[in-house]
């Protein structure tokens, strides 16, 4: 696995910034950005962001083109606006504009779970089936600003139904697949959304998720909901109930395709995402319309060197934000050629990613960590036996990649042809914030590289004292870039003093990060209570309160630990009520308990029964200590001293789960 003509000249688990990979002259050549323009990019955007965003605005259609372009202001009450001015529709700058010039190009492959199902779809027809759907919504009672959950699998209704909203100025909330009916309540009852869209069944790996089954029982609970648009998708048979649930095909066959975009505020909301925190419930990070989709366009464009013809293919979810920016927003609004996959890396087989890379000749491909890690385990040969010709970038998404998935990548998928860009961004910040860019940055493997124009990174110390130069430290974000959040869903408070209040005047990501003397990022995880298992979010709260849910749970902690190839896994300590015996069998009802009340991705990996918790006397656990355990790190647990009783910590350590 070792590279092969271009030896890191040290072990790779060991790479030092020193390990540099020179920018390709034929990828230069071409890019929309060598080394020289970024620079110039990323001056004029510091220098002068009204002028330079003002350019950039152009890169989308306007109803009213904006005059004002930045009002921004980290301090006080937090207020964002981009473009407020101007107005636009999402749906229109997607698919309208590129009637004329493109209406015959493929906007959208579909490849199905199974290998052998793909449907392409044209401009023309995305449009015509937006506008339908659109009017079926319309038909529902749905008006300009009301919220609509969208619960479906990875089939191309997913951005007809998120591009319908957009059409008619509904705010979509898409929900992923894989949540249980009680998040999905949980999210519907946030927004209070009166329609849901759903599918009778998802496909997955060869298997079948109960989509519906799980919408019917999250509807139970949620009496804000009026109806639900149900798509075919595997035409299993799903109870329908009359006057409330809608079959989307028959419905859409009698709508008319004539549907006008609804004239839209830059700033009026595109959509609620729900993402996960280190406290409470997940949050509705809110976006809005002019600046994000400038963002998504922008970024789409220079981080992927995206060029008129190409495919490109995303291989995220559209239940999470980069299926939301890069398989439908970024790419639609560039007129790109877009890949839906419905499938999973491994089915039928580990070979799959690149068997598609083949059958439709993919030349830009963007996955997540996690999949490159559980591949390069399965061998090369199900990498080598495809040509992969046709591929020109590759991109990694999700959570920080350790050098040698990233060499393997880049030798072994890519053959050193093809720049990595290692895209480092939240659901908060709508679209990539740092990444090289192709034709412009060197590569270190493991770095996220430098600042897109427009991004101001901060190292700040435990006190918010700003590091200079090279250093590690938390990771901010300056000043405002046209993607970010706005808010969150009815909470503006909570917005701001989740991402404000900890280094006033700054935006703070929850990240950890170092700068290295090149002024190279290199993201080093979390440092709030978040785990990213498999590049997924997720608040150890949330995990913590579905454990204590539980009848026979006193108590839970939950943190982290390393995975080999969830990046995190999740480990529990458990402590049980009284006179309750810890025994496999719970210990597996527990797990089984978790998937059921949040989903599988919460699943947790290892549950340690603890008699007691580690707290201080104030009662606060100490998460510290339960991490270094979880990882096995038990060597330095540091001070104990300030513990109400020490001894607990001695039993945790010796009672460790999987050794
Ligand atoms: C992590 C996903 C290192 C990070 C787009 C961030 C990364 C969280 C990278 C956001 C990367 C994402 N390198 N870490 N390239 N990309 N992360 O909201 O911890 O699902 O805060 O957005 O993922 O996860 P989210």
């Amino acid at each position: 696995m070792r590279g092969r003509s271009e030896p890191p000249g040290q072990e790779e688990t060991d790479m030092t910034d020193q390990h540099v990979i020179e920018v390709r002259p034929e990828i230069a050549a071409r890019a929309h950005a060598d080394a020289a323009r970024y620079g110039a990019m990323y001056e004029a955007a510091k220098r002068d962001p009204q002028a330079f965003w003002a350019e950039q605005a152009r890169r989308i259609s306007w109803m009213r083109p904006p005059t004002r372009i930045k009002n921004t202001d980290f301090t006080g009450d937090v207020t964002i606006r981009w473009y407020e001015d101007g107005t636009l529709n999402a749906a229109a700058t997607c698919l309208d504009r590129h009637l004329a010039e493109r209406g015959d190009q493929v906007a959208i492959i579909w490849e199905g779970d199974d290998p052998g199902t793909s449907r392409r779809v044209t401009y023309r027809e995305l449009h015509a089936e937006v506008c339908r759907t659109a009017n079926v919504l319309k038909s529902l009672g749905v008006k300009r600003g009301d919220r609509v959950t969208i619960y479906l699998p990875m089939v191309v209704e997913a951005a007809v139904a998120m591009l319908a909203c957009a059409r008619i100025g509904a705010i979509h909330s898409v929900v992923f697949g894989g949540f249980s009916p009680d998040s999905l309540a949980g999210r519907i009852q946030d927004c209070g959304s009166t329609v849901l869209i759903t599918a009778d069944e998802g496909r997955r790996g060869g298997k079948r998720v109960p989509l519906k089954t799980n919408a019917d029982a999250a509807v139970a609970a949620c009496p804000t909901i009026r109806h639900v648009l149900v798509a075919r998708v595997t035409g299993g048979d799903v109870p329908m109930q009359a006057g409330r649930d809608v079959a989307w095909p028959e419905a859409m066959a009698a709508a008319s395709p004539d549907c006008p975009a609804e004239e839209m505020g830059a700033e009026d909301p595109l959509f609620i995402l729900y993402t996960s925190g280190s406290t409470g419930k997940p949050k509705g990070a809110l976006h809005t319309t002019g600046g994000y989709m400038v963002w998504a366009s922008f970024t789409h464009q220079y981080v992927f060197d995206y060029q008129p013809g190409e495919i490109y293919w995303c291989t995220a979810d559209v239940g999470w934000v980069t299926g939301h920016t890069y398989i439908v927003y970024g790419p639609l609004a560039n007129g790109a050629t877009t890949i839906m996959f419905e499938g999973v890396p491994n089915y039928p087989d580990a070979g799959r990613f690149w068997q598609v890379v083949d059958k439709h000749a993919v030349n830009i491909f963007y996955t997540a960590p996690t999949a490159i890690r559980a591949l390069m385990r399965e061998g090369d040969a199900h990498v080598t036996k495809h040509s992969r010709k046709s591929l020109r970038i590759l991109g990694s998404v999700g959570e920080p990649i350790n050098p040698e998935a990233w060499l393997w990548y880049h030798h072994v998928v890519g053959e050193q042809r093809c720049p990595i860009v290692d895209t480092w961004w939240q659901t908060e910040t709508g679209g990539i914030l740092i990444s090289p860019l192709p034709g412009a940055t060197r590569l270190k493997p493991g770095s996220a590289t430098l600042p897109l124009p427009g991004v101001m990174p901060l190292l700040v110390d435990a006190d918010g004292k700003t590091l200079e130069g090279a250093a590690e430290g938390n990771l901010c974000i300056a000043d405002s870039w046209p993607g970010q959040m706005r808010t969150v869903f009815g909470d503006h408070e909570r917005f701001r003093q989740t991402y404000f209040s900890t280094y006033p005047g700054l935006y703070f990501t929850g990240d950890g990060a170092r700068r290295d003397a090149d002024g190279y990022y290199w993201i080093t995880g979390r440092v709030d209570d978040v785990i990213n298992v498999s590049g997924h979010r997720m608040g150890t709260a949330e995990v913590e309160s579905a454990l204590a849910s539980h009848p026979k749970v006193a108590e839970a902690a939950v943190v982290g630990f390393p995975h080999d190839v969830k990046g995190q896994g999740i480990y529990a300590y458990v402590t049980l009520k009284e006179g309750i015996e810890p025994t496999e069998a719970l210990r597996k009802e527990l797990v089984a308990w978790v998937r059921r009340e949040i989903g599988p991705i919460a699943s947790p990996d290892a549950i340690q029964w603890a008699p007691a918790l580690p707290k201080t006397r104030s009662g606060k656990i100490m998460r510290r200590i339960l991490r270094k355990i979880a990882a096995n790190e038990t060597e330095g647990l540091g001070d104990t001293s300030t513990l109400a009783d020490p001894a607990v910590v001695e039993q945790l350590v010796e009672n460790r789960a999987g050794g």
